[in-house]
Formats: C-alpha cells, structure tokens, sequence
C-alpha cells in the first residue's frame, strides 16, 4: 500500500494535472490540499482538453473519490461552474466529489483587493492570477476568515459577512480610492451558493481518517510548485500556501505516516507565470519558439509564460525540502528539435558561486548562471511509448538531470494526451 503525493518541483505547471490523471487508476481517492482557482490543471484524453481550477484532476476516472481538502481556499462560483461544464459534458456521475468543511471561501472582496493591491504596487508586483488567493489566506491566518460550515448559520454567517465587509470597504475607500461593495449582494449570492454546495460538503477529515483505516490508496494533488511555496520559494513572488508535501498535513488532517511516498514533477526545460527572480530566463526568438511549442500560455489567465533551461540549482532545493522520491520529467518532445540544450549547474554572484538555491533576492536577480551544454536528440519523441526507443541523447539528457539531482526519474512525458507517456 502506497499514498503518493504528487508536487510540482519548479514554477507550477510542470504537468501536474496530466500526471495525476495517469496515475489515477492506481488509487482510490484523489485529494487537493492546498491554493485554489489559482491553479490551472490540464488534462487531454482522445483530443478532448480538460481544465482544473479546484476540482482533483482524478475526477475523469469513474468511482474515485476527490476531496477538496481544509487547506484549500474555495471560490464556491467557479467550484459550481466547474461542475456545470463536467455535467454539460457528461463525464459521469458527481457522487464522489467532496469539500471539507473547514475550507475558507473566496469572496469577490478578496477577488477586488487582489487586483487593488497589485495595482498599488506598480512596477513591483507580483502578478498574481487575481483569483483572490493572498487576500482569502490572509483573513485565513488573521482568523477573520469564513469557512464552509459557517455558510450554514445563516444569522452568524450575515453578522461575520457585514463586519469582514465593513473592514474592506475602509480599506477600499480609505487605502486604495476605490469604492464600496455590498454585503446583501454578497450574502444573497453565498446564501444560493451555500444550498448548491450542500450535497458536496463533508468533514473530510473523518473522510481522511476512515480512507486510512480501511487501506484505501490516496494520490495527493498539489498545485502550483515548490519555486511558488510561501516558505521556500521566491518570496514574495510566490503564492500564499504550502505547495511542497508540508501541505499536506495541515490541508488535509492526515498524519505524516500516511505519506508514502513523494513523486515530483518537472519539465524537461522550465517556465514562470508572473514576475519574480528567474536566473535560467531564455530571451527573445528561442523563448518565443519554446512558448509556441509547449503551448505555455497560463490555463488560469492566459498570460504568456516565461521560458527558461533546466535549473538543476532551484529543483535540488524542492527535492531537498520535500525529500522527494523520484520524479517525471514532461514535455521532453518539446525540446525535440534543439540541436543544443543548457542545463543550469550553479549560480555566479560577484565571486561565489553558488549551488544550493538562495534565499536571497538580489542574488538570485542578479546571478549568472553555470551551464553545462549538452547536445540535442533532433527526433521527434511524442510517439515513443518505450524507453528504449528514445533517442540516446534523449536518454543522456535524463540522465544527466538525474546525475545532478540525485533522484531517480520514473516517467517521461512525451505529449499532452493522457496516452503519452513512458515509464523508465
Ligand atoms: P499543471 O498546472 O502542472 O497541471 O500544468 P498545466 O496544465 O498548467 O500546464 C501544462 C501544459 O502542458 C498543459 O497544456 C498540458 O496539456 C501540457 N502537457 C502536459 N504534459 C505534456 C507533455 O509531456 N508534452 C507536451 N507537449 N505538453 C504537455
Ligand atoms: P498550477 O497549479 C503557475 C503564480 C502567479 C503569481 C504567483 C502568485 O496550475 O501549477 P496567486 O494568484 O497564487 O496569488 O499568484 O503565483 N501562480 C501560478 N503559476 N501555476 C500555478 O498553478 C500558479 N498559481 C499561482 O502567476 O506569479
Ligand atoms: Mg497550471
């Protein structure tokens, strides 16, 4: 018996949807633990593009159980659009999707203060996916947060709804020059909302408790990527939870025995949504040409990722934090007709070189990266299904990530379909 937690090792989007989907079959219940409509998880079976923002991208594979778990921030229109577009598209029964309880709620006050404060920050900021995500954490932690249970006392719901509202609106008004919203509108929306989600909401925490004791098989769905980790990552350019396996813990309410194993996922090259630190950044036409053929563009906003080479610097830090198992490298095909490709061995600032990844903000802006060039398979990769049929610098690559890492990879992913993908 084996739970797997399944995370992203660089800036999120490594194919954590896709890998979750293809391992889905091997477990029974499929659970989110952390961030919200933030992420974007994509999912392609026969041609036919799914996208994730909360719902566990196991919800394609009929009887598996998917929790939201407590550590995740639930933005209850875009959890309730999510399942019309599923029903609408007649993938099967919903009977096994279920939020916790204890969830925070995004309401369009964390949505608008989102946008105000990026905008106040001008040229410094973060480029969140204004989905409301730091704000809905911050109340979370400042415990003026509402959570799911509460939708369902209506007086108490009302009297927390106007206060938490009269204190944005200060802040609105007096901070950013920006006006009121109303709670009634507000209140008369989550009260519709509260009814909708009725049939979903659980204490998943017992869910949790009693999937444990009856042996059954957990995949642990991460969202964005360790590089995005509000402890480790690029600070403050990063999101505002736990991404790595520590969210587990405390997203789901489950012990750290009941984690198994930790499967990272990482791209053969790498990318960035938002602004932030980036040593192994490619510019101008090979950044363009990599955008176009990995498809980088966010599944959540649509803005055009940033493109980069491996870093093996930043991905041994989230190996190191999570104690991650072995890994999948995706989207190998998309380097299929470089002749050369770099692999980022150490950062140089100013006379120290450096190859454990800096806390330090400055230095990870200003470095030079150290690479080590190596050639190119010129072949194309998306029909292989074995791994001897790789071409043998595809082979080396890998190898050589590994070699630098220390870990052992498992997978390769050679395109987005479901079908795509070789074990090694
Ligand atoms: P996630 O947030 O980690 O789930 O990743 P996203 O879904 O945001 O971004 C990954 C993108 O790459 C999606 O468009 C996937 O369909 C696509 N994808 C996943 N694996 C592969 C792969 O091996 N090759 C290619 N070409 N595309 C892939
Ligand atoms: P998945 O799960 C890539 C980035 C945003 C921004 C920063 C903070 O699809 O990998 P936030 O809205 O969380 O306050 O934004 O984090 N970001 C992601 N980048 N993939 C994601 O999720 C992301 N979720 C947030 O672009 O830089
Ligand atoms: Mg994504």
């Amino acid at each position: 018996m084996s739970n797997t937690c399944v995370i992203g090792l660089q800036w999120g989007d490594e194919g954590k949807g896709k890998i979750i989907d293809v391992l889905a079959s091997d477990y029974d219940i499929i659970a989110r633990y952390q961030g919200g409509g933030n992420a974007g998880h994509t999912l392609v079976i026969n041609n036919e593009k799914f996208i994730f923002h909360l719902i566990p991208s196991g919800i394609l594979h009929p009887g598996k159980i998917c929790i939201i778990g407590n550590g995740v921030v639930i933005d209850p229109g875009l959890f309730l659009e999510e399942i019309a577009g599923l029903l609408k598209r007649d993938t099967g029964e919903l009977g096994n999707l279920f939020i916790s309880d204890r969830a925070h709620i995004v309401f369009p006050y964390h949505k608008e203060l989102d946008l105000l404060i990026e905008k106040q920050k001008g040229d410094s900021m973060i480029g969140t996916t204004g989905r409301g995500i730091g704000p809905c954490y911050t109340d979370k932690i400042a415990r003026s947060g509402i959570r799911v249970a509460e939708l369902y006392h209506k007086e108490y719901f009302k009297e927390k709804l106007k206060k938490n509202v009269e204190e944005k609106n200060m802040l609105f008004n007096n901070v950013y020059d920006a006006g009121s919203v109303s709670w009634e509108k507000i209140y008369d929306e989550y009260c519709d909302y509260a009814e909708k989600l009725r049939p979903y909401v659980r204490d998943t925490v017992e869910l949790m408790a009693n999937a444990a004791r009856e042996n059954k098989r957990i995949l642990f769905e991460g969202a964005q990527g360790v590089l995005l980790d509000v402890d480790f990552g690029t600070y403050p350019f990063a999101t505002s939870s736990n991404a790595g396996v520590a969210g587990v813990l405390s997203g789901l309410g489950v012990p750290p025995s009941q984690v198994h194993k930790v499967f990272g996922v990482m791209k053969a090259y790498s990318t960035r949504v938002g602004s932030g630190p980036y040593p192994t950044e490619i510019d101008g036409e090979l950044s363009e040409h990599i955008r176009t053929r990995g498809g980088e563009y966010g599944a959540t906003t649509g803005r055009s990722r940033r493109c980069g080479w491996f870093d093996v610097v930043a991905v041994r830090h989230s190996v190191k934090i999570n104690g991650v198992d072995s890994a999948v490298i995706t989207k190998l095909d998309v380097l299929d007709d470089q002749e050369t490709l770099k692999i980022c061995t150490g950062y140089r600032s100013g006379n120290r070189v450096y190859d454990n990844f800096p806390a330090d903000l400055n230095v990870l802006t200003d470095c030079e990266p150290i690479y080590d060039e190596v050639p190119g398979w010129m072949e194309d990769t998306s029909e292989v299904r074995n791994a001897e049929d790789l071409p043998r610098d595809a082979i080396q690559y890998i190898q050589t990530i590994e070699r630098y890492l220390g870990l052992k990879i498992e997978m390769v992913s050679v395109g987005p379909e479901r079908s795509q993908f070789i074990r090694i």
